[in-house]
Formats: C-alpha cells, structure tokens, sequence
C-alpha cells in the first residue's frame, strides 16, 4: 500500500468532502454544470441507456452524477474505496436515519427534468401515494426512483488494481442468483455498458503518466460499444477532503486527455469546459472538463 492510499483510508473523511463540495444549503456553478452535462447526455443517449448497466467507479460519497440516468438505466452499481464512503451511499440505499441531505440536486434535475417535459415516472415501481405527494415533496420521487436503481450493496473498487480495479459484483451471498445479467461462472468479470468515472484518476495520482495508467485500469471495465461519462479536473494540483486536508492531483491537461481517448478507440467525444472565474466560490474547481464519449465496437 502506498503512501497515498494509506492517507485515503486513514484520513478520508466522506461527510467533510459532502459538507465542502456539496453542501446541504445550496448547489454552485460547478455543480450545476456537471448535473447539466449529465442531464444532456443521459437525453441524448436515452435509447442506448434503457436496459443497461451503470457502473459508478469510485464514486466516493457521492450520488449526484447518476440521478439523470435512473430515469433510464436497469440498475446502477455505485462503487467506492473508503469504508465511509461506502458507508454513504448504503446508507441511502438502505434508507436508514442520518442520510446526507440531497434534496437541492434532487430539486435541480427534477426540474431539468419538467423543463424536458418528459416527467414520465415509471407507475409501475410508484404506488398512488407516492404521486400524491406535495409539491414541495416532488423531488422525493426521484430519490425513490434512484433508490430502486441502485444496487442493493455498494461495492468496492481500487482503480490502482490493475485486474478491473479489484471489482466483484458479486460480493455477496444473497445475490448470487439474482444478478441475471452475468453468466454465473463469470461474474466477477463483467464488463459494463455504461462507465462513469468523476475526479478520480487524476485524484489519486501525482503524475500524468500515472493518471493515464489508472484511467487504463479503469477502462478495462467498459464493453466495446459502450459509453463512457468523465469529469476530469484539469490544470489542477490539489483537490480538498475539508478545509484543512488538501490531497496532491495529476496536473492533466485537456488535450491530453482528448488525445488518449481517441487514441484508445473513442469516438463521437462531447466535451464541455467550465472555468472558475474570481467570483466563485473556492468549492469550485479551477476548471472541469465533462465528457462523454462511445468505444468502437472493433480496435
Ligand atoms: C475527488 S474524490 C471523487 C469522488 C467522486 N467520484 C466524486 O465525484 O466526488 C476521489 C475519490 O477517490 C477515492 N480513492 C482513493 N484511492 C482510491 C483507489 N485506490 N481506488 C479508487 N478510489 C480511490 C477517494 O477515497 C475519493 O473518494
């Protein structure tokens, strides 16, 4: 175990990187970029996501990225390396007491959602009651949708395994039969059709070289065909868990990125860049590059 990953399971405190980057009170531009971009996407590849598999790779305390594609995904895998992470999001999933506070993004996508005019809740999975809801209580149908999405357990993942970063979507008994989208003998070993990956590699890496090797590691999760969902901190050095604890990042810069997309198979690359300007708050990151992307089906 390196340094590093000794200072994440250490020190990685999920409810202060919450508390930092997603307050409860309000969302900032950042956030409302990124929940956009995901929003747009997910419309965009609407027929390609219905039925399919979202994986969540290392997506820390997180839930915000996936809530635009509950609205079309069979299920979500959300995956995490910290035990407080995982402790998170199975919180939510598990919906006991103490949840972090969600409702502002709720609130933000459902209305993306009105917008679109295409609030077409699935009445199946939704009982009379829950549609009667008040409308302040609106946002709490998709935190249902989402909570039927998402896999039962969160999983662990170590995007520094280079054998499919150390994910087994089987990892527990109770599952073991019900998970029909793998072959039983080869669970451990699916390839997903959907990969999202959000401020991780460059996250936990210090050099370029090094992020390019993890975002490698991360691929091999993805089937030929299939889409990738990115955001990427860009020209950046640190990223914070809280005020005082600041973690190194890889100094990546867009091209680079670009570059080794395409030169790995992608193609029909969307991307969109926000910069911070001086008036932000710190809670934005200098600059963000989103991205999607399809791996052809042949090298
Ligand atoms: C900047 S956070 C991003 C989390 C989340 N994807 C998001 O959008 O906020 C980086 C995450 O990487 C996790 N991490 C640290 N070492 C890791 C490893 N070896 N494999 C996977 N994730 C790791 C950290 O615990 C942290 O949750």
């Amino acid at each position: 175990m390196s340094n590093q990953e000794d200072t994440f399971k250490r020190n990685f405190n999920a409810r202060e990187y919450l508390h930092f980057y997603w307050p409860e009170e309000k969302l900032d531009v950042e956030d409302m970029f990124i929940m956009t971009f995901l929003h747009k996407t997910c419309s965009h590849y609407r027929n390609f996501l219905k039925g399919k598999s979202w994986l969540e790779l290392s997506g820390g305390p997180v839930m915000d990225k996936y809530i635009s594609a509950s609205k079309y995904v069979k299920e979500i895998y959300h995956s995490a390396y910290t035990s407080s992470s995982i402790h998170e999001i199975q919180n939510f999933i598990d919906n006991n007491n103490g949840q972090y506070n969600w409702s502002k993004r709720f609130e933000f996508i459902l209305k993306l959602e009105e917008e679109e005019e295409e609030m077409n809740l699935e009445q199946s999975s939704l009982d009379d009651t829950n549609l009667n809801s008040g409308n302040n209580e609106k946002y709490k149908i998709l935190e249902m949708r989402l909570r039927e999405k998402l896999n039962k357990n969160v999983l662990f993942c170590d995007v520094k395994n280079d054998n499919k970063c150390g994910i087994n979507y089987n990892n527990t008994e109770e599952e073991k039969d019900t998970i029909d989208l793998l072959k039983k003998e080869d669970k451990k070993n699916l390839l997903v059709d959907i990969l999202s990956i959000h401020s991780v590699v460059e996250c936990i890496s210090k050099t370029p070289e090094e992020c390019f090797k993890l975002l490698t590691n991360a691929l091999q999760l993805l089937k030929k065909g299939g889409l990738l969902i990115m955001t990427i901190n860009i020209e950046t050095n640190h990223w914070n868990n809280s005020n005082t604890l600041l973690y190194q990042a890889a100094n990546i810069k867009t091209k680079e990125i670009l570059d080794y997309l395409s030169a790995y198979g992608f193609y029909d690359i969307k991307y969109e860049i926000f910069t911070r300007d001086d008036n932000d708050e710190i809670t934005n990151m200098e600059k963000t590059l989103a991205l999607s992307c399809r791996l052809k089906e042949e090298p």
